[in-house]
């Protein structure tokens, strides 16, 4: 099989560091540039202790058009000028920032509070929860990876709006994540003692960008009236755990509907009966752990899901997009 030629924009983030670590050890794999801006000349070793010996380059400096696939770990905003020019390089983009996730501009501009810079993509860009988009994965030049919260909640969702039981109901979402969300950049309300022995809810209710994409994607899915979300910041590193109420019950064989939705996905597990899914059970793997419990005397289902917010939330899931569309063993490399 042909080897895969991979580039990645942003690497000393988070989310780029993790990309490189991904797509140095991937099989089928050539990463042929990571860049950084003040960094460049050092090696992502020297920043991420963890991470493989890679030369850090200047955008400036390397060729987009040396590669199959892009991947931009940049701020939203900044990815739009490259999406751009990795798409008129001929790459397919993985953009794991926001910018390609909305597909009307008028609600980008509304939750990102700025016009975007290439509107005519954003209908064009794929959603890309790979789960349930492989069809249009396999032929997207442009694919706007989730956010985290929105993929851990839309996992445990899908199977039931993929069998029209969420229309008439009220969802909220109560979701908690590790401060590597918040992304490298220095503040002071992630400073460790900030943090630590704390447990913060911030962006209470619908106020928090990710209710743009959770509800566009909510309806794609096969409509709901909704989300109330609110995300926690809680004193770990990594890790996402959303705890997803539904009233009213929605009647009958709910296990049956999820177990038959994903009992063939390498990477999303529906738990036994009796088990809760915890941060532990998809900590620096990209894995989706999905439990249901059932309150029937309060006509109530809370659904578990928990992810690693930079692998299945981010950096895993677009490794895992891009070996669908590139005709790639799903798991590869993951
Ligand atoms: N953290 C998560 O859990 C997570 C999950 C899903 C999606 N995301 C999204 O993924 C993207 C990256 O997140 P992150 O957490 O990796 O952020 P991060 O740790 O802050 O890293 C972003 C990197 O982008 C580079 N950068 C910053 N401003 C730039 C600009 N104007 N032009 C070019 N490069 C710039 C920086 O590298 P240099 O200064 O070296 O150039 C920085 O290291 C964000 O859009 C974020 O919303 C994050």
């Amino acid at each position: 099989m042909t080897r895969i030629k991979a580039g990645v924009l942003g690497a000393t983030g988070y989310t780029g560091a993790e990309t490189v670590r991904l797509l140095a050890a991937h099989p089928d794999v050539d990463l042929a540039f990571a860049t950084a801006r003040t960094d460049a000349g050092r090696s992502l070793r020297d920043l991420h202790p963890g991470a493989p010996d890679v030369p850090l380059r200047r955008l400036e400096d390397i060729e987009l058009a040396a590669v199959d696939v892009l991947f931009l770990c940049l701020p939203h905003g900044a990815a739009q000028e490259a999406t751009r020019q990795g798409l008129e390089a001929g790459c397919v983009v993985i953009d794991l920032s926001a910018d390609h996730r909305l597909h009307d501009p008028a609600a980008y501009e509304r939750w990102y509070g700025a016009p975007h810079g290439s509107p005519d993509l954003l209908g064009e860009a794929v959603y890309g929860l790979t789960e349930w988009r492989r069809d249009r994965i396999r032929a997207a030049r442009l694919i706007g990876n989730p956010g985290c919260y929105p993929t851990s909640i839309l996992l445990a969702l899908a199977p039931l709006l993929g069998a029209g039981r969420l229309r008439d109901t009220t969802i909220i979402a109560d979701s908690k994540s590790g401060a590597s969300g918040a992304g490298r950049t220095a503040s002071v309300p992630l400073l460790f003692s900030e943090v630590n022995e704390n447990l913060r809810p911030y962006n209470v209710g619908h106020v928090h960008r990710h209710v743009a994409e959770i509800e566009q994607e909510l309806e794609a899915l096969g409509g709901a009236k909704g989300v109330v979300f609110s995300p926690h910041l809680v004193p770990i590193t990594r890790g996402i755990v959303s705890t997803i109420y539904i009233q009213p019950y929605p009647p009958s064989d709910i296990r049956t509907i999820y177990e038959t939705a994903y009992s063939s996905e390498p990477f999303v597990e529906v738990l036994p009966e009796g088990q809760t899914a915890t941060i532990a059970h998809t900590v620096r793997s990209n894995r989706c752990a999905i439990s249901l419990h059932e309150v029937a005397e309060r006509d109530t289902l809370i659904v578990v899901s928990t992810i690693d917010n930079l692998l299945k939330g981010a950096a895993g899931q677009a490794v895992q997009n891009m070996n669908v569309r590139f005709g790639l063993d799903e798991r590869a490399g993951l």
